[in-house]
């Protein structure tokens, strides 16, 4: 016997080798933030990668975007990334299970380790039944969610309608990461559905 399993979620995950991240660290430390109270802190500023600080992270985005979209088949020539912001999660923070709407694809660049990112299968609403479901760990058939512990340097592209959360920092330290939104650019799809962005 054997099994077919067809139309993965993927999640390109690697780690990028950076000089700078501690000079993103003090970057995000020293920004005006906005306190999200058990939810965390993020950035006022909305564009951080368009601060020239990030430029080349930026760069490394967008690429590693188009080849996410390239490896799962998606006609995309170029991308752009339509916000950017800093979130610090402390002790006894998280944030809550949510998708990222207005968006096509989204991640994250980890400038410090801490908590994981929890992402919630999307089958599991599918079958609409309420059901017990067993979360074997050698097995990613029968997951009913999937954690990823970060650490610094690490960039991950998701699509953007995939929920995650971020669990509870159990740590006295700060969990410092950049999280970003993806569109597609230029003239997308057909005539009488041909929109240009
Ligand atoms: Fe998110």
């Amino acid at each position: 016997m054997d099994w077919i399993d067809l139309f993965p979620t993927s999640i390109l995950n690697e780690e990028i080798k950076d000089s700078k991240l501690s000079l993103y660290k003090e970057f995000i430390l020293k920004s005006k933030l906005h306190d999200f109270k058990r939810d965390g802190y993020y950035t006022e500023e909305q564009d951080i990668l368009d601060v020239p600080l990030f430029s080349s992270l930026k760069e490394i985005i967008i690429q590693k975007s188009l080849f996410y979209l390239n490896e799962i088949g998606h006609g995309i020539k170029n991308v752009s990334i339509i916000n950017s912001w800093g979130n610090n999660i402390k002790k006894d923070q998280h944030i809550p299970m949510h998708d990222h709407c207005n968006s096509y694809l989204s991640g994250c660049f980890y400038i410090t380790g801490g908590s994981s990112i929890e992402f919630h299968n999307p089958l599991l609403e599918k079958y609409l039944f309420q059901l017990d479901w067993f979360n074997y760990a050698d097995n990613p058939r029968a997951y009913k969610n999937f954690h990823l512990n970060p650490f610094p340097g690490l960039l991950l592209i998701w699509p953007s309608w995939l929920n995650h959360k971020v669990t509870t920092s159990t740590e006295d330290v700060d969990r410092i990461s950049l999280a970003f939104n993806v569109m597609p650019k230029g003239l997308i799809g057909r005539k009488t559905g041909q929109i240009n962005l």
